[in-house]
């Protein structure tokens, strides 16, 4: 300890470690510096979240479908976050982009999977599929400990004020438009009664899965809402179509 600046430095050190009033009010400093450098930059951009084509509000049967997720705590199993890692995205498909999740509220990335990420799993099973496993999991894979939800399916959809949700939605920055929250509750009934004039629905929401779901057309069931929101999952974005990393690239001449 012969060198005077390694000295001066170590009592430097001694004195601050032993002042809790200073090593309180230097930490305060060294951290806000930090916090300033990370948060800063962002009051100044105008979007965090790239817009992405395709991606569109929730048709009001969707989002009842949403909320029924919520409130049967579907989320205590399922994430729905497809990782930027090979293995999510060999098993999950392209992973998830933060324009797709930009008109939840609130969202469901989660960070716990006991049973499989669902961000995904729009059009990978059939509407009768989803209503078996649905009603008894074990049925259609004998191991899995997800609890059977038979009773969506005995119980009528409660269609409540759809317009009011829209509306709540959209003073949060959801963009519905005045048709969408107008012809709200009439979207809600129409898009699972194959039988109904469903109108400009499928041209507000493109995509949009028009049709009975849990197999019986006479009743609007609470299984009926989660199904459609289940097969929307995943599906508004068109990956396949969408030009590769390098294209992009050299479109921008890097
Ligand atoms: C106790 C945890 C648990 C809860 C709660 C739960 N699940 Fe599951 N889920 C699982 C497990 C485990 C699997 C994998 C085995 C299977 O397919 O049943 C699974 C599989 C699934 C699958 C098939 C996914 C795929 O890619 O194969 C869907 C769809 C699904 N669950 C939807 C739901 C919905 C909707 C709810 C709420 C109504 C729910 N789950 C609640 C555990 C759970």
């Amino acid at each position: 300890m012969s060198d005077p600046v390694v000295e001066e430095t170590v009592k430097g050190h001694k004195r601050l470690e032993r002042n809790i009033t200073l090593l309180a009010v230097a930490t305060f400093i060294t951290v806000s510096i930090g916090g300033l450098v990370q948060i800063t930059p962002l009051f100044y951009l105008e979007n965090t979240i790239e817009e992405v084509e395709g991606v569109r509000p929730y048709t009001p049967l969707e989002q009842a479908g949403r909320d029924i997720y919520i409130r049967e705590g579907c989320y205590t199993c399922h994430s729905q976050m497809v990782r930027p890692f090979r293995d999510e995205v060999e098993r999950y498909g392209h992973y998830s982009l933060a324009a797709e999740s930009m008109y939840d509220h609130p969202f469901q990335w989660g960070s716990k999977r006991t049973g499989p990420d669902l961000a995904r799993v729009g059009g990978r099973y059939s509407d009768e599929w989803h209503v078996q496993h649905l009603e008894n999991p074990q049925s259609v894979v004998p191991e899995s400990v997800m609890p059977q939800y038979g009773f969506l399916k005995e119980t009528d959809l409660e269609i409540g004020d759809p317009t009011a949700t829209l509306t709540a939605l959209r003073r949060v920055g959801v963009p519905y438009g005045d048709d969408d929250i107008e012809q709200a509750e009439a979207d809600m009934l129409a898009q699972a009664d194959p039988n109904a004039d469903p109108g400009d629905l499928a041209e507000r929401y493109p995509k949009a899965l028009i049709r009975d779901f849990d197999g019986d057309p006479d009743r609007l069931t609470e299984m009926d809402a989660l199904i459609a929101y289940l097969q929307m999952l995943g599906t508004l974005v068109d990956f396949d179509s969408a030009a590769p990393l390098e294209e992009l690239a050299e479109e921008k001449g890097r």
